[in-house]
């Protein structure tokens, strides 16, 4: 059996997008709304009729609650001028919003205006993926745009030109 550290050097090996993911939490008595996301290469399609989606939250991720209870998320896939976002949205930063141009989709998710392709989903079912938990989305939205790829392969930034 591959150890962690031998499986994330061999998935490395996979070449990816990279999106941002974004979600609202909810308001309750304790906290008021607030926007979240954060950065992920585990996007992928499943079906196209009926239209779904999938990406994997890691266990340890501050905002498993957040999605633990969210109702909807948007996936933002990266264009090639947008590795900056993909680093703020890995990072420990509080405020990851900070500045950026949005306005809302379903349940108040941040949808970012700029994206190379964007799906607003339903969350239509949470599965038990070990250390992550995978959420398939049932796509409402999706739209794309003719723009340069942002890509990630063994840990690096990267870009493919639009034919
Ligand atoms: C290219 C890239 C892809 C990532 N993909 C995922 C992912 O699919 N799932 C995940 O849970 N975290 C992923 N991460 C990590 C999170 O973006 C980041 O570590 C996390 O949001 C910060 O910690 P927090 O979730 O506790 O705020 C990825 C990071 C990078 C740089």
């Amino acid at each position: 059996m591959p150890s962690p550290m031998e499986m994330r050097r061999a998935l490395g090996g996979f070449a990816t997008g990279v999106t941002v993911v974004t979600t609202r939490s909810l308001i309750s008595e304790v906290s008021p709304g607030r926007d979240a996301g954060l950065t992920v290469n585990s996007f992928n399609s499943v079906s196209l009729d009926p239209p779904l989606v999938l990406w994997s939250l890691s266990k340890h991720s501050q905002l498993l609650p957040t999605f633990a209870a969210a109702t909807h998320y948007a996936v933002h896939v990266l264009h090639a001028g947008q590795q900056a976002l993909a680093v703020r949205f890995a990072s420990a930063l509080e405020d990851r919003f900070s500045g950026l141009m949005l306005h809302r989709g379903p349940a108040d998710v941040p949808l970012l205006d700029d994206y190379l392709s964007r799906f607003v989903c339903c969350i239509r079912d949470r599965i038990d993926g070990g250390d992550h938990v995978i959420l398939l989305g049932e796509v409402t939205h999706a739209d794309t745009r003719d723009v340069d790829a942002l890509t990630y392969w063994r840990g690096q930034y990267g870009q493919l030109e639009s034919a």
